[in-house]
């Protein structure tokens, strides 16, 4: 018998309210020249600072580069595969972060360290948002270059680089680039992953 898999639903609508920083957030590839302020930059990572975590242990780390320090953000945006790269490269901040993978108080695995850093990340893109700025993550990018241009020791792993600026004009990107900018963002209805019984 031919199983027919039900349909996912989904929707490119808020369906229930949400607070506008959370509406208004959004990984764009468009990015304005306009350098970020020093102050806004440390917001970001303060944001981060404050960011909850299994015991408290704060596994997350950064790396960032302005624009203006050309030699560093130079060996980040060489982290990217291509098709980032290509946009990524008019953001002026990019940063990597990274996960401690043990608990400083007794060196054992920390299991939760990615999970907590991927918090840490989300406050910051967050406040970014609250800031005027844009945070695209990216998964695509080699992490042993990351480890070897950078000299990042055994203790961390990285885990996303972020490409930050404000907003700019679609107009400036590729055709392709313009269309997925303005595509509508859809995701999955809470039916499908909000349960109120067993699986
Ligand atoms: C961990 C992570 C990795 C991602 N990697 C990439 C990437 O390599 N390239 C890219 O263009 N977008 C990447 N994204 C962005 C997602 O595609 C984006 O968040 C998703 O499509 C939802 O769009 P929105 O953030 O505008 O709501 C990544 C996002 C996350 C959280």
């Amino acid at each position: 018998m031919e199983m027919v898999a039900a349909p996912i639903s989904k929707s490119n609508q808020v369906e229930y309210p949400v607070a506008d920083i959370i509406e208004n957030r959004r990984s764009r590839r468009a990015y304005a020249a306009q350098p970020i302020e020093p102050e806004k930059i440390k917001s970001l990572f303060e944001a981060a600072r404050w960011a909850p975590s299994s015991m408290n242990e704060q596994p997350w780390a950064y790396i960032y580069a302005t624009k203006d320090q050309p030699d560093l953000w130079n060996k980040l945006v060489d982290l990217l595969n291509e098709s980032n790269r290509v946009w990524a490269l008019n953001a002026p901040l990019l940063i990597l972060s990274l996960s401690r993978k043990a608990h400083l108080r007794n060196g054992a695995n920390n299991a939760l360290a990615r999970y907590d850093t991927g918090s840490a990340n989300a406050l910051l893109s967050i406040q970014a948002t609250e800031l005027g700025l844009n945070v695209h993550q990216m998964g695509g990018y080699d992490r042993q270059k990351a480890i070897d241009s950078l000299n990042i020791p055994e203790a961390f792993e990285p885990i996303v680089v972020m490409a930050i600026g404000y907003p700019g004009d679609p107009e400036s990107l590729s055709e392709n680039l313009k269309l997925r900018e303005e595509a509508p963002r859809e995701r999955y209805t809470q039916e499908f992953f909000v349960m109120n019984k067993s699986f």
